[in-house]
């Protein structure tokens, strides 16, 4: 690439664009936020404001056509996903996808299949990869037989007033619901640290239909070296999970815990201690880093790998819609 800039553009400004997005470009050497664009105008113009970007749009293909860019963070939330990543993709534009890549199988396929036919370097927004204390994790687990893994995330739902929630962030349809926002986070964690994709998946919910989202929802996995996984999202707790571990990885021999983001307990036992790290900083770096190199190899995931982390909550959410049938993830995929 010449001595120029990273030229790229930001696609959904919103709230997480401006407050870890739009800050981290801001402060990375040797990147030009050349252009913003969102559907919302007040968006747009606060990001634009903030960040000092001239050049806007509320079209994302006219944005494309107008602006010479090197990549594109896609920051809308996956209901809102069409084909703007396959047009950048055919263009040669390198790809940031925020999680969830999209709500529908197909789509993240094909978007997928752009991003490969286009030869551009890709990446998913799961962050901890980046964080020390997965990959610590991830290392302490090389050598043991992996049995299960659980994951549970545990908050408060309150009963929310008669009206329809307005914000996608509170809608089941619009993907804006805890099993799928996190749920492909701790699918993809799980499968960083045991190194096991998820070849069944099933799952249930219980969603009483005073509540927009549920209170319980439950996934079931096997992954494929035979271990089992669980990820329970409970949102009836106002007081949250306490000292309880995101991650308990049992494994023959004993029980591994991730504890937040500050520690890992071997049988009781401290074995790690984080110190304070900031993961998003560091995959915006190593995106920008792969796009100036043109060298992917310095990121966590790709686009391709990131389909198996969506893949098996999509499952397990068609699974929860048909009482719990278990589907076979490989040929979901397959099937989409
Ligand atoms: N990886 C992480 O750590 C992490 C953390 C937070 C959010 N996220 C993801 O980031 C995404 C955005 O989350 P948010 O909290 O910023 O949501 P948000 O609703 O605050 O912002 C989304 C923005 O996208 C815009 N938008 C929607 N459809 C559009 C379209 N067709 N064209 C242009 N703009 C459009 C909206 O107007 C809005 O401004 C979600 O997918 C979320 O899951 C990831």
């Amino acid at each position: 690439m010449p001595d120029r800039p990273v030229r790229v553009a930001v696609y959904g400004t919103g709230r997480f664009a401006q407050a870890t997005h739009l800050p981290n470009l801001s402060r990375i050497d040797g990147v030009e936020i050349a252009a913003l664009c969102d559907i919302n105008e007040d968006a747009l113009r606060e990001a634009a404001a903030q960040f000092g970007v001239a050049r806007t749009y509320t079209d994302a293909h006219a944005m494309l056509e107008a602006e010479d860019l090197d990549a594109l963070w896609s920051i809308v939330p996956a209901f809102a996903r069409t084909d703007v990543e396959i047009a950048a993709a055919e263009r040669g534009i390198q790809l940031f996808s925020e999680k969830p890549q999209a709500i529908d199988m197909a789509l993240a396929k094909w978007i997928d299949a752009a991003v490969r036919k286009g030869g551009v370097i890709s990446t998913v927004g799961f962050r901890e990869r980046y964080r020390p204390i997965f990959q610590e994790a991830r290392r302490l687990l090389r050598d043991k037989r992996v049995v299960h893994v659980r994951f549970q995330q545990i908050s408060h739902n309150p009963k929310p007033a008669a009206a329809p929630p307005t914000a996608w962030s509170h809608q089941v349809e619009k993907g804006g619901v805890r099993f799928f926002d996190w749920g492909v986070h701790a699918t993809d964690y799980t499968r960083f640290m045991t190194g096991q994709d998820v070849l069944k998946a099933q799952a249930f919910l219980y969603h009483p239909e005073e509540y927009h989202t549920p209170l319980s929802s439950s996934f079931h996995y096997q992954l494929s070296e035979g271990a089992t996984a669980t990820l329970t999202f409970i949102e009836s707790d106002p007081t949250g999970p306490g000292e309880e571990p995101y991650f308990k990885i049992y494994f023959d021999g004993g029980r591994l815990g991730v504890f937040g983001y500050e520690r890992i307990e071997v049988n009781d036992e401290v074995v790690y201690e984080a110190n304070p790290f900031d993961p998003w900083l560091a995959q915006d770096q190593a995106f920008v880093e792969a796009v100036r190199s043109g060298d992917p190899g310095i990121l966590q995931s790709d686009y391709h790998d990131g389909l198996r982390s969506l893949a098996p909550i999509l499952a397990g959410w068609d699974s929860a819609r048909r009482e719990g049938d278990l589907v076979d993830v490989e040929r979901f995929i397959e099937e989409a």
